[in-house]
């Protein structure tokens, strides 16, 4: 097996004559937080179904732990859990029954099966909603058993899809925290999101989808720098000192806030904030302060895109 947990390329997918997926090459390092971004319709459920063996795309190829989507499709499956955008708990169960009910299908025997249902139930903090219906849980209890039912027979790669969506802050992190502690355990996680946030926060790589195709990819810090936008801001102790920066800085432009402040554009990499400072420095002009400002996500979205995010029409 390659360091690759994931691999697609040239993958290609159409409902009747609507492209929606249109040439999407993807790597997903083995251990890693991936996360794909897009808003409604972009394409991530489709893209997600793909990986995980549940519809076949048109064209292109996928290998998923080494092994091919199409032709090894009960190896990959073995391999991975999917959390499902809508959850696959049955209401009519209790959260112990629908964790069973997976322990039985993987085929654990008996008392394995039933060790891992108690673990995860105290783990997930649904012990003691355990002997209750499901279609009394609210919808954090259920997106928590949800990724409970994924976690039985430990798979080394997880797809979630959109796991945050609707949560309160609070469960919100739970659910993060959940999902860095998955990582730390070496687990492979495929992450769909609509919050730039989450993304931000949690994958160490991220591609923006967009009407079917990737129009970014990076690390967080990439895809900030990768746009306009980014400057560093210095600030000076008074008008002399503002004066004389103006001279020597011919792409600065002062503040709309703040008189002492003058904003220079830069990608914000140690690099070219040296070369700023010793540029200052040789010229004896002084900085009181400076700091690094890269755009968050949204604004990336924005640049990519043309639009922001929430205002995406499918
Ligand atoms: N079974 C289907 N038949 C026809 N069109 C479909 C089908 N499933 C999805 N689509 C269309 O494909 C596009 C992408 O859908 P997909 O569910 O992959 O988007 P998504 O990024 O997951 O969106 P969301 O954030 O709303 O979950 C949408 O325009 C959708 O209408
Ligand atoms: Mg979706």
């Amino acid at each position: 097996m390659t360091s690759s947990a994931i691999e697609a390329s040239g993958l290609r997918k159409a409902y009747g004559d609507k492209v929606v997926l249109d040439g999407i090459d993807l790597e997903v390092a083995a251990g890693t937080i991936f996360s794909l971004l897009g808003p409604n319709g972009a394409g991530k459920t489709t893209t997600v179904n793909v990986l995980t063996t549940l519809m076949k795309a048109d064209a292109g190829t996928v290998r998923v732990a080494g092994h091919d989507v199409v032709t090894e499709t009960k190896a990959v499956r073995a391999a991975i859990g999917v959390t499902g955008q809508f959850a696959a708990v049955d209401d009519l169960l209790t959260g112990r029954e629908n964790l069973q009910l997976m322990a039985d299908l993987k085929r654990m025997p008996g008392a394995q099966g039933k060790r891992v249902v108690e673990e995860l139930l105290e783990r997930f903090d649904l012990t003691e909603s355990a002997q209750k219906m499901a279609s009394t849980y609210s919808g954090g209890m259920r997106r928590k058993l949800d990724l409970a039912m994924t976690l039985v027979g430990k798979p080394r790669i997880i797809f979630l899809d959109e796991p945050t969506t609707g949560l309160d802050p609070r469960s919100r992190r739970i659910m993060w925290d959940t999902i860095r502690q998955l990582v730390g355990e070496g687990v492979t996680i495929f992450l769909t999101t609509q919050y730039l946030e989450e993304a931000d926060r949690l994958a160490g790589r991220i591609a923006v989808l967009d009407q079917g195709r990737l129009v970014a990819q990076g690390t967080p810090a990439e895809l900030k720098r990768q746009i306009p936008g980014s400057h560093v801001r210095l600030r000076f102790a008074g008008d002399a000192e503002i004066a004389a920066a103006l001279r020597v800085l011919t792409d600065a432009t002062r503040d709309a806030e703040d008189d002492l402040v003058l904003r220079v554009p830069s990608d914000g990499g140690a690099q070219s904030v040296r070369t700023l400072l010793t540029h200052l420095d040789t010229h004896a002009v002084d900085v009181e302060e400076f700091s690094v400002h890269t755009p968050d996500l949204d604004d990336v979205f924005l640049a990519l895109t043309g639009r922001t995010s929430e205002k995406v029409s499918n």
